[in-house]
């Protein structure tokens, strides 16, 4: 059983980065914090945010509460952002929590992480995407264009509506359905970042410009329509009700992570990737805060279970031209994710096929763009084929589970690391150790509970088909072991 636990030393690691040096090292401290505001809001507060006000047929609504569970959600995160920020920098290397894991707990436990991280990462792009379409054709019905149904539709929600059945075209007898405008743009993005991070880094700045604008343009207006009689009863479920919100909102707070997954473009890793982290992290807590603030005051919150609520909120004010401004605001913020996230998920795979866990060619970099460039593809392929037919809340759900558990198993790393090397120079330590790492188990533990249990039925079928690669491919090919054999570990 031993070689379940086989681990890699932190030393090893960064003198594998040094050899390995082939990604652009373009990315300084704002960047960072860019790159995480850009991966962080997106349809968690723009769509999101309505069900967890609201509640849905799965779980209760937080009501006006919703600020506590945003509250305490961020709390949860800053929590795990500041494990994640003292392994950030003693591995900086891209592969994120994967890495951490690898060095700290072992290779089956860093396996599992990796395979969490595709629910984050990919499956979590699936559901952006897919609320990507939605406001898509929201602004385009403001333009005056309708787009069909049956072409912008998830199948679980084309399989309750009998109207877009009729409507789609049939092939022997199968109506055709499928989400056009969430396949069109992952494709578009995965043009992009198989070109290089140079070019996507700048494109990110300007987006989250435009949503940070679009986010203060809604608390502004917003602010004149307030009527506190809204937030009467402030907490109409109780804590049932704002647990369920808090696991919900999670979803708007992921993406601060992602910011670690470029460790091999910083320009400093060390300084810069708690900066990065930290300070995007900071930056949404107080965004989110104000405008779920401003959102529950300005409509009752039984009427925010829509997939638009800050649109529908400026409605309901009357102010239809700001209405039309926010929906493109979220276009943009969504767009921002998608394009961070297929960024950092190549660059995961890349990690785990140098580890020899995936095939080499998922570590093949791209001659001239230097760009992990079939790892890019493989994920926009996966990606775009699970928004083709993916709906939002199933796919929002099984991000968040797949992301607390590798939050979870960062809070633990930093607790097995200073134990183990507690003398090593650390460029960033977690304050109050181990006050602050096992808090952090426990805000995710509590989040985890707040999910409904079709999440976690999926979780455990993900966990398992993981396993299954993992003791067919990984558990053999892994070059930790065929380093420990005596075999030659410089091979790709
Ligand atoms: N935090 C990201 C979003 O809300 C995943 O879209």
């Amino acid at each position: 059983m031993r070689f379940l636990f086989r681990a890699k030393t932190i030393d090893s690691i960064v003198a594998e980065e040094r050899r390995g040096g082939e990604l652009k090292r373009t990315l300084g401290p704002v960047d960072l914090i860019l790159l995480g505001v850009g991966a962080i809001v997106g349809a968690g507060i723009f769509a999101l945010v309505g069900t967890a006000a609201a509640g849905d047929a799965l779980r209760p609504g937080a009501g006006p509460a919703l600020v506590v569970s945003f509250l305490l959600t961020g709390l949860a995160c800053t929590l795990t952002a500041l494990c994640y920020a003292e392994l950030a920098a003693l591995v900086p290397i891209s592969g994120s929590a994967y890495t951490y894991a690898y060095a700290t707990l072992g290779e089956v436990i860093a396996w599992i992480i990796g395979w969490d991280l595709i629910l984050e990462y990919a499956v979590g792009n699936i559901a952006v995407a897919v609320s990507w379409s939605g406001y898509f054709c929201e602004l385009l019905r403001g333009c005056g264009v309708e787009f069909p149904r049956w072409l912008a539709s998830d199948l679980r929600t084309a399989l309750h509506t009998p109207e877009i059945l009729d409507q789609a075209p049939r092939m022997f007898g199968v109506p055709i359905v499928f989400n056009l405008p969430a396949v069109a743009i992952v494709t578009l993005l995965t043009g992009v970042l198989l070109v290089g991070i140079r070019e996507s880094a700048w494109f990110n700045a300007v987006m989250v410009a435009i949503k940070l604008a679009v986010l203060g343009l809604f608390v502004v207006c917003g602010l004149f329509y307030v009527r506190p009689e809204n937030w009467q009863p402030f907490a109409p479920n109780g804590w049932p009700g704002i647990q369920a919100g808090a696991a919900v909102v999670f979803f708007a707070f992921i993406g601060f992570d992602a910011v670690s997954t470029t460790a091999e473009e910083c320009r400093r890793p060390s300084r810069d990737l708690p900066i990065g982290i930290l300070g995007s992290l900071a930056v949404c807590t107080v965004i989110y805060v104000v405008v779920a603030a401003v959102l529950t005051g300005m409509v009752p919150w039984t009427q925010l279970n829509t997939a638009e609520p800050l649109s529908v909120a400026m409605r309901v004010a009357q102010l239809d031209w700001a209405a039309g401004i926010v929906a493109f605001g979220s276009v943009v913020a969504h767009t921002a994710v998608l394009l961070v996230f297929q960024l950092g998920q190549p660059r995961i795979l890349m990690s785990m096929s140098r580890d020899g866990l995936l095939p080499p060619v998922f570590s093949r970099v791209h001659p001239r763009f230097r760009t992990p460039y079939f790892a890019t593809l493989v994920t926009g392929v996966f990606v775009a084929g699970g928004a083709a037919l993916a709906s939002l809340e199933e796919m929002a759900d099984l991000c968040n589970i797949g992301t607390l558990s590798a939050f979870l198993i960062v809070c633990l790393g930093i607790l097995v690391l200073r134990r183990r090397d507690p003398h090593r120079e650390r460029p960033f330590r977690t304050p109050w150790v181990p006050v602050i790492p096992l808090l952090g188990v426990v805000a995710c533990l509590w989040l985890l509970a707040g999910l409904p249990y079709l999440a976690w039925a999926r979780f455990a079928v993900w966990l398992a088909v993981g396993l299954a690669c993992y003791a067919v491919y990984g558990q053999r090919r892994s070059r930790l072991a065929d380093s420990k054999r005596g075999g030659d570990s410089s091979k790709a």
